[in-house]
This record gives C-alpha cells, sequence and structure tokens, in this order.
C-alpha cells in the first residue's frame, strides 16, 4: 500500500498546479499503474469515484477496495463515506451502462464554462467523461464557432452539446437510446439556461434515426461518439464500432452543410478507420491533441475530424 500511496501523492503533486489554474472540477488522478492496483481513480470535487477492474484473477475485492480506500483518505482527505467503488468486469458486452443503485445523489460540476450534472452514485459512468474534457474545450474554442446547427450523436448526456450551445451553436440535437440519459441531457439544458425547443434530447437507436432523418435535415457540426460495442432489446442487431461505422460517417456526410465537420471519436483501442469505405478523403486523426493533462494512457480515445472532400 505504500506504493499506492506514493503514487497517488506523486500524481496529485504533478497536477496540483493545473487544477488550480485551470479550476478543473473532476479528473483523473490514477489509471492502473500499479498492477496490484487495477482501478481508475477520479476525483470529483471532494469526492472520489473509484472503478475497479475486475477479471478472474483479481485478488481478494474487498481488500484492495479497503487498500485504496485508505490511501485516498490519506493523501486527498476524502473520507470513506465519500468514496464511491464500482466493479468493471473487463469488456463485458452490454453491460457497461447498468444501473448500479438508485438514490439519485447528484451535483453539478464545472467545466468548459458549462455546468453538469453528475451521479456518482446509481450507474457505472458518471455522467461525463473525463476523457472527453480536452475534446469539449476543442469544440467550445474551434470546432462550434461560427456554426448554427449541431447533431450529437450517442450523446449520453450531452455534455458536447451543452459545451457547444455556451459557444454560440443555435440548435442542438442530441441522440441516444436511454431514456435516462435523454432526460439527463434535458436536465442538463436546463440547468445552463439552454432554450428548449432549441436544445432538444431525442430518444433513439441512432441507426434508426439516421435512416429516418429528413433528406433536408442539415447541420454545420457533427459529433458522433459511439460505444465499441452495444446490444439492447431496442435494436434488432447489434452494434459494432469497427464493422458500423463507415455506415455512420456516410449518412453524417449526406447531411453535412458543406463547410460542416464532423468530430468522429470512439474508445476501441483497435481501431481502424476505413478510408476505403468512406465517402470523403478529408480524414485528420486529431487523437494527439484530445489526450487531457490528467490522462497517462494515450489509448484512451482515438479521435478524427472529417469533411467534405476539398
Ligand atoms: C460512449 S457514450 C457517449 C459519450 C458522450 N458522447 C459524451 O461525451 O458524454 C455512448 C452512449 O451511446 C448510447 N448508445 C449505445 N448504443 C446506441 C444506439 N444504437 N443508439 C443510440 N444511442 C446508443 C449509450 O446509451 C451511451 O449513452
Amino acid at each position: 500500500m505504500t506504493e499506492l500511496i506514493e503514487i497517488l501523492t506523486s500524481n496529485q503533486g504533478k497536477l496540483d498546479s493545473w487544477i488550480l489554474k485551470n479550476k478543473i472540477d473532476a479528473y483523473r488522478l490514477y489509471d492502473r499503474e500499479l498492477e496490484k492496483f487495477p482501478a481508475a481513480i477520479d476525483i470529483y470535487l471532494k469526492k472520489a469515484h473509484i472503478q475497479i477492474y475486475e477479471d478472474d484473477s483479481t485478488a481478494n475485492e474487498d481488500l484492495l477496495i479497503e487498500q485504496i480506500g485508505v490511501a485516498v483518505e490519506r493523501v486527498l482527505g476524502i473520507p470513506k463515506k465519500e468514496q464511491y467503488f464500482k466493479s468493471r468486469r473487463r469488456q463485458k458486452e452490454g453491460a457497461q451502462y447498468e444501473k448500479v443503485a438508485s438514490e439519485k445523489e447528484r451535483f453539478v460540476i464545472k467545466e468548459n464554462g458549462a455546468k453538469l450534472i453528475v451521479n456518482l452514485k446509481d450507474y457505472l459512468d458518471t455522467g461525463i467523461f473525463l476523457d472527453h474534457r480536452k475534446t469539449r474545450t476543442l469544440v467550445k474554442d474551434e470546432f462550434a464557432k461560427g456554426k448554427e446547427r449541431m447533431l450529437n450523436l450517442f450523446s449520453y448526456t450531452s455534455s458536447f452539446s451543452v459545451v457547444a450551445a455556451k459557444a454560440g451553436v443555435r440548435f442542438t440535437t442530441s441522440v441516444d437510446m436511454s431514456n435516462t440519459y435523454s432526460d439527463w441531457s434535458r436536465d442538463n439544458f436546463q440547468l445552463n439556461a439552454l432554450e428548449k425547443f432549441n436544445h432538444i434530447a431525442i430518444r433513439e437507436n441512432v441507426q434508426v434515426f439516421l435512416e429516418n432523418m429528413k433528406q433536408s435535415w442539415r447541420f454545420d457540426l457533427i459529433v458522433i461518439d459511439p460505444p465499441t460495442f452495444s446490444r439492447s432489446k431496442k435494436m434488432p442487431v447489434p452494434f459494432d464500432v469497427q464493422k458500423d461505422h463507415p455506415f455512420l460517417i456516410n449518412h453524417c456526410l449526406d447531411h453535412l452543410n458543406q463547410d460542416g465537420l464532423i468530430l468522429f471519436s470512439n474508445n476501441f483501442q483497435k481501431f481502424k478507420l476505413n478510408g476505403d469505405a468512406i465517402n470523403t478523403d478529408n480524414v485528420q486523426d486529431i487523437t494527439k491533441n484530445t489526450i487531457p493533462e490528467d490522462f497517462r494512457n494515450d489509448k484512451i480515445h482515438k479521435c478524427f475530424l472529417i469533411k467534405h472532400s476539398k
């Protein structure tokens, strides 16, 4: 445990001035640096969200929780009652969005000029993906500039839409298959005083949404951030990002204004963009510019900027 305490202390020391300078409310402190402690530790204000990456070889999980809990309290002064532990089974298809409790312990963090509701207790994920903090900054500072209409696919709680709207995008449409996350998106819009007729959340399977979208609909900015794999009763066939990304991107190109841009991202570590199947040659891999300071794993996501061919 001494080793864990040392690494938490050192990581926190390296991040301290960045946190202060950038007024960071939520950040990743630790990401499986020690084999004995297969966990990711994220700090949200004065609370800790701790995901244990379980597999069949994970040693005594209760002991792991006890030791990590003590280390987090020792280094950050965050007491046990403000530590939220989750078990994350490796690659269990379709399980990543399961509900784990229902106590509705929500609070608000600030990021990129937006207020975002988080919940460390009820779901495996918290309401915000921290690995996309820098991507959201790019949306705010560059991609949303001068844009009027945005489409956000697989929007989750719609943090990309909120940030874009705060940066001046007038109309946003956010699509997610989950009722819970669509409601959460609407709460985020309301919290940020975004007009509800201009910023809408639609609960729908993205594949169905794209196939039924009115021919005339056009967008200036489209964000596509799908899961690696998803399966649900609401979908006739499972979604697989490696197989299905050309379908998504080509449909979006059909609805993208001439000067518009698509931001396409995913978390599949072995992902290869199928350039031959995509109807443009104007694709830029911007992954390097989107890995935040607090993420030491630069394979956390892949990110591409896609435009119409020149
Ligand atoms: C990786 S998360 C998106 C994260 C989000 N872009 C963000 O930055 O906060 C994937 C989301 O896709 C949704 N989802 C999965 N399969 C879907 C589908 N076929 N159609 C619509 N939404 C889907 C899940 O409910 C989840 O909210």
